[in-house]
């Protein structure tokens, strides 16, 4: 059994991963300070996990989260684009100095690995897809500056210090638990569940932008094996996280019709700025290095989704 600490363990991903290591007989720590977590989503486990409500900005509560930890999964973060655009400095901060406090606390308490939610917009709106770990970066909105910033810290982290990080780039997780509620939700959340509730869901430009959307069940997966990889393979690296597949919303709208019963017509509005055309993953190197392989695909994952709002609704 070995002691997982969770930043971020409120939100979506990090709520995601306590379950599956609690169903794995793990122990789990976690963090967080509901910035953008939810209390609602750590209800059930609250009596199985040790979680503390802090931020990892504070480095006295990083010190005391890491000590005896085997493993960080760093999830926490201020996980929007439009947000960051908004605010840079809230972005920064969270996203790049909060990193640098857990990767510091992780190394002085010899923690065996780090890894780390890094996120698919470091590639920028390049044309070339799919995406592939050794293209060059070029990220647009100060999120993913920060996020890309963060990898390289967690390398940095690797080659002085010998912490072994892994990097996993995010390609637009979705599932149960996701928050629809804030205007800065991913598209999925959001779509669901206003056709769930009857309500027209908008398209920010002609709907022909196109996402690997990955199914967090696959996200959870790609988290476990980076921390069991051999150093070798793993350390040090960044991975794409995804399926290899993508989707534009006017098809994922298409199918959600058919899974929500919605029967009217999308909006459709402005272009967000700062938003990327296509994302597209090359999924080889996790395959290769992590074994990893994508279990639940786009159709399964989408149709589970829809399930869960509805039941969590009723
Ligand atoms: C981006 C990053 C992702 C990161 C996420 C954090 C890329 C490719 N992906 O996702 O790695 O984890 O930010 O927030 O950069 N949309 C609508 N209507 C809505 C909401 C969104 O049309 O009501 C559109 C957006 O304009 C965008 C697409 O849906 O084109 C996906 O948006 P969103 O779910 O916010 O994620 P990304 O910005 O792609």
């Amino acid at each position: 059994m070995a002691l997982y600490l969770i930043t971020g363990i409120g939100g979506f991903i990090g709520s995601s991963l306590a379950r599956e290591l609690l169903q794995r007989g793990e122990q789990v720590r976690g963090v967080d300070n509901f910035s953008t977590g939810r209390r609602e989503n750590l209800a059930p486990i609250l009596g199985q996990i040790d979680f503390r409500e802090a931020d990892i900005l504070d480095f006295d509560a990083m010190k005391s989260a890491c000590a005896g930890a085997d493993y960080v999964l760093h999830q926490a973060a201020i996980p929007s684009v439009p947000k960051s655009v908004l605010d840079p400095i809230g972005s920064n901060r969270a996203n790049i100095d909060g990193t640098v406090n857990v990767l510091v606390a992780a190394r002085d308490a010899k923690v065996k690995r780090v890894v780390f939610a890094a996120s698919s917009s470091a590639y920028g709106d390049t044309p070339t897809l799919p995406k592939h770990e050794s293209m060059n970066p070029d990220p647009i909105s100060p999120y993913a500056v920060a996020k890309l910033a963060s990898e390289r810290y967690m390398i940095s982290f690797y080659r002085c210090y010998g912490l072994e990080t892994v990097s996993l780039r995010y390609f637009n997780i979705f599932g149960p638990r996701q928050d629809p509620s804030s205007p800065y939700s991913g598209v999925l959340a959001k779509f669901i569940t206003q056709m769930l509730s009857g309500k027209q869901p908008t398209m920010f430009g002609d709907g022909e932008q196109s996402r690997d959307f990955t199914y967090i069940d696959n996200a959870v997966e790609a988290n476990l094996l980076a921390c069991k990889a051999p150093a070798a393979q793993a350390a040090g690296k960044v991975f794409n996280v995804a399926t290899g597949r993508r989707v534009t919303l006017n098809e994922t709208f298409k199918l959600l019709q058919g899974l929500t019963s919605y029967s009217g017509m999308a909006n459709y509005g402005e272009e967000r700025g700062g938003d990327i055309k296509h994302s597209l993953a090359d999924i080889s190197l996790a395959e290769k290095h992590l074994g990893y392989k994508p279990k639940v695909d786009f159709e399964d994952g989408l149709k589970r989704t829809v399930d869960w709002y509805r039941t969590s609704r009723s």
